[in-house]
C-alpha cells in the first residue's frame, strides 16, 4: 500500500441554495478542490450522496457527474452509507490511491435537500433507518435520537443543559465559519425556546437540512511532496465498521459501537491514539449524537461525554476541540456531502488556514462520519505532512 495524501480542497457556501442546481453546486466544490491541487486532471472520481432520486429525481450520478465534470471517460463512482456516504467515497477514493490503481483521484459528496419540502425530505432521510421494524411504526431519525438521549439521560444522568452546551458551542465555532449555514451564536435560553421536535431534543438539538457539496483530490504522498503548492496532508488511517441497523438490536442504545470499532482500527494504523489528535470534526446530527461519538473515540469516558461538553472540554481552546467548523449543528449537513467536508475543515487546520477558529499547532486530525443512528461509521486520521 502507499501513502497517500489529500493536496486539494473545496467546498460551496452552504444553505438553501434554490438558485443552484444540484451538479451546480457539485461542480463548484469539485472545480475549487481541482483549482486548489493544482492539477490539470483527475484519473477517477467517487461520488458520496445518500438519495439523489428521492431528493432530486436523479440517480446514476457517477456517470451523470463524470460527464458534467468534462475530463473525459474517467471512471465515476456513486458511494451511499446514508449520512457516511461522503466519508465512505472518500475512503473509496483513498483505497484507489493507496492500492496503486490511480494517481490523481477525486473525492466528493453532495445533497441537494431543499427541492423537496420537509415531509418529503424526512421521508428520505427515513430509509436509512430500519423500514419494517422502526419507520412502518412511525419513527423517523429525529426519534431515534430523542430514544438514544433519553437512555443516556436515565443511565448516565447527562442533562437538558449538557445537550445545550454542544448547540452553543457548535454555533460559536460556526459564527467564524463562512461557508456555514446557520453561522450564528445561541444561548441555552435559544435552545429551550426552540420547538421541540421529539422529546427532550428541540429544533436547536438538531442538523438541519441542507443543500451543499464538498470535494477533495487525493494523490501518492511521494507525487504530493513534488506537485503541491501548499502543506500536504497524510492520510494516517482509514477505518469502516458497522452495526445493527436498527436500533433495538443494539445490547446498549446509548453506545455507538460501530464508531468505537472504526476508531480502534484508525488509532492502530496510525500509531496515535485519542490523546494526541489535536481535533476532531465529528458527526453531530443532534446533539446526543456529538456527546456519544466522543465517549465512542475515547476522548472521554463512557457515560461522562455530557458532562465534558459542559466543562468546555470540547471548546476551541479546550483539551480536545470537537468541531471547529461548526459541526454539522451550525455549518449543515447536505448528508452525503458531511463527511468530505469534515476532511476540508481538517486538511484547512492541518494548513493553518483557519483563521479565527485556528487550533493552534495542529497536527493531528480526526474525522468521524456516520449514517443512520450508527450502523455504520468511518473514521479518518490525518497528518501534517
Ligand atoms: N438549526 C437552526 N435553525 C433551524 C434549523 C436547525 N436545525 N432548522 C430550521 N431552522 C430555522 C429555519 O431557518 C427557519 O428560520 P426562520 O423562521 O427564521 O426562517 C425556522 O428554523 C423554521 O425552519 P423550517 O425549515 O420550517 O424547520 P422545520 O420545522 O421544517 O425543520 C427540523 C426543522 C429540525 C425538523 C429539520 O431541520 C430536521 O428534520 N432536521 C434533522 C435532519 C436529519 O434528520 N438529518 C439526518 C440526521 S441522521
Amino acid at each position: 500500500m502507499r501513502d497517500v495524501a489529500v493536496i486539494g480542497v473545496g467546498m460551496n457556501r452552504w444553505g438553501e441554495l434554490w438558485e443552484k442546481s444540484h451538479r451546480d453546486i457539485w461542480t463548484e466544490a469539485a472545480l475549487k478542490a481541482i483549482d486548489d491541487a493544482g492539477v490539470d486532471h483527475v484519473d477517477a472520481m467517487y461520488v458520496g450522496t445518500m438519495s439523489g432520486g428521492l431528493f432530486v429525481g436523479q440517480e446514476h450520478l457517477g456517470a451523470m457527474l463524470a460527464d458534467q465534470l468534462g475530463m473525459g471517460p474517467i471512471p465515476g463512482t456513486r458511494v451511499e452509507s446514508a449520512c457516511a456516504s461522503g466519508g465512505l467515497a472518500f475512503r473509496q477514493a483513498y483505497i484507489a490511491v493507496a492500492s496503486g490503481i490511480h494517481d490523481v483521484v477525486l473525492a466528493t459528496g453532495v445533497e441537494k435537500m431543499t427541492d423537496v419540502d420537509g415531509g418529503r425530505a424526512t421521508y428520505a432521510l427515513s430509509t436509512a433507518a430500519d423500514q419494517e421494524y422502526e419507520c412502518y411504526h412511525g419513527i423517523t431519525f429525529p426519534g431515534l435520537y430523542a430514544m438514544m438521549a433519553r437512555v443516556h439521560m436515565h443511565r448516565y444522568g447527562t442533562t437538558r443543559e449538557q445537550l445545550s452546551a454542544v448547540a452553543i458551542k457548535n454555533h460559536h465555532n460556526g459564527a467564524h465559519n463562512p461557508l456555514a449555514q446557520y453561522p450564528m451564536e445561541i444561548t441555552h435560553d435559544v435552545v429551550m425556546k426552540s420547538a421541540l421536535v421529539a422529546d427532550p431534543l428541540r429544533l436547536m438539538d438538531c442538523s438541519p437540512v441542507t443543500d451543499g457539496a464538498a470535494a477533495a483530490v487525493l494523490v501518492p504522498l511521494e507525487l504530493a511532496k513534488k506537485i503541491t503548492r501548499t502543506t500536504a496532508v497524510r492520510v494516517a488511517a482509514s477505518a469502516h465498521a458497522t452495526d445493527t441497523l436498527a436500533l433495538h438490536d443494539r445490547p446498549d442504545m446509548a453506545w455507538l459501537g460501530s464508531t468505537a470499532k472504526a476508531a480502534k482500527d484508525a488509532y492502530q494504523q496510525a500509531g496515535v491514539g485519542p490523546k494526541e489528535l489535536s481535533f476532531c470534526e465529528v458527526h453531530d446530527c443532534f446533539t446526543i449524537a456529538e456527546i456519544m461519538v466522543i465517549e465512542a473515540l475515547g476522548l472521554c469516558e463512557k457515560g461522562k461525554g455530557g458532562e465534558a461538553s459542559a466543562a468546555g472540554r470540547t471548546a476551541l481552546g479546550g483539551e480536545f476541540p470537537v468541531n471547529p467548523s461548526g459541526g454539522l449543528k451550525s455549518k449543515g449537513h447536505p448528508v452525503g456531502a458531511t463527511g468530505v467536508a469534515q476532511i476540508l475543515e481538517v486538511v484547512e487546520q492541518l494548513r493553518g488556514a483557519c483563521g479565527v477558529r485556528q487550533i493552534k499547532d495542529a497536527r493531528w486530525g480526526l474525522t468521524q462520519n456516520m449514517g443512520g443512528t450508527g450502523a455504520s461509521s468511518v473514521v479518518h486520521i490525518f497528518e501534517r505532512a
